[in-house]
């Protein structure tokens, strides 16, 4: 596996090296993450190997996609375990710029002289209502490496349906040529789904985190079951995860397809939550998941 740094290495090997060449018919597949990787990640590196010939994987924490409340400076960097993980599972290349590789502009102090991304109000919603400017953050960098890997295909994980969502709608408006990817959500045992900031929790606590799940779940189960009133089973799952002491940023029943909220003619569903729960370190941790799921006739 190559280590590279910068996007001027980056082109060459991809471009000229004669055994995995772009230029020599070969497939290019692009898994963008911010490190910390867990079997979640290697999941869509396995993914994008079978629909690829060489796999290239970032790792760059995005500080353009965190408000300044965030865990940025916090959010974990395991690079060595990365690449070791990496190996393993076969990837080709990751490339792991600086922030200035990435925002040329960048004065070491803010982003305000880099050129965003302005996407459209669904980047408002969900966890673009608390989280401002994060998706405009995250189209963004994402823009940035497509330029500087160009795949021809890139995997995004479900877990993080929202932003999986506004990069396709990213891609279909500016006319990008990449096939993108979904890869499903890997859960543990107990449902909670795998996140980097799962590691802010304790053993407990990870054992109630999977309470976010079984909300959602809850919903699910009762759609199926003939309940529609949408807006009442968004309620009662809200107050029960506050309850068992979430705090609950949303809970939503969406269109699948639109993200818009759900009418009693959608059959194409999903449930999308967010909450906070108390972290190893007495502050808060936010989760996110949802589950996609089809209403039969
Ligand atoms: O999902 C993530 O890890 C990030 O939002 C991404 C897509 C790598 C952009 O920074």
């Amino acid at each position: 596996m190559q280590i590279i740094h910068t996007v001027t290495e980056l082109r060459q090997v991809l471009t000229n090296q004669a055994k995995i060449g772009q230029k020599f018919g070969q497939k290019i597949g692009f898994v963008p993450t911010m490190g910390n990787l867990h079997a979640g990640h290697i999941h869509l590196v396995d993914l994008a190997k079978q629909h690829s010939n060489i796999v290239v994987v970032s790792i760059f924490v995005n500080p353009l996609q965190f408000s300044p409340t965030e865990d940025l400076s916090a959010y974990p960097r395991t690079l060595e375990a990365d690449y070791e993980k990496l190996t393993t599972v076969g990837c080709d290349i990751v490339f792991v710029p600086s922030v200035t590789e990435v925002y040329p502009d960048f004065d070491g102090n803010n982003l305000n002289q880099s050129m965003m991304i302005d996407p459209p109000p669904i980047a408002n919603v969900l966890c673009g209502a608390t989280r401002l400017k994060h998706f405009a953050g995250v189209a963004t960098v994402v823009m940035k490496l497509f330029n500087m890997v160009q795949p021809d295909v890139a995997v995004f994980g479900k877990k993080d349906f929202q932003q999986l969502f506004i990069i396709k709608e990213m891609v279909r408006q500016f006319n990008l040529s990449i096939d993108i990817i979904a890869g499903e959500t890997v859960r543990e045992a107990n449902g909670l789904a795998l996140s980097s900031r799962n590691g802010y929790l304790n053993d407990t606590q990870q054992a109630s985190a999977s309470q976010l799940n079984s909300a959602l779940q809850s919903i699910v189960n009762n759609i199926k079951n003939g309940d529609f009133n949408f807006q009442q089973l968004e309620h009662a799952a809200s107050t029960s995860l506050a309850q068992q002491g979430w705090e609950v940023d949303y809970i939503s029943i969406r269109s699948s397809a639109t993200l818009q909220t759900a009418t009693a003619q959608d059959k194409d569903l999903v449930v999308l939550g967010a909450a906070k729960i108390i972290n190893k370190t007495g502050g808060k941790t936010r989760l996110i998941d949802n589950i996609q799921f089809r209403i039969s006739d």
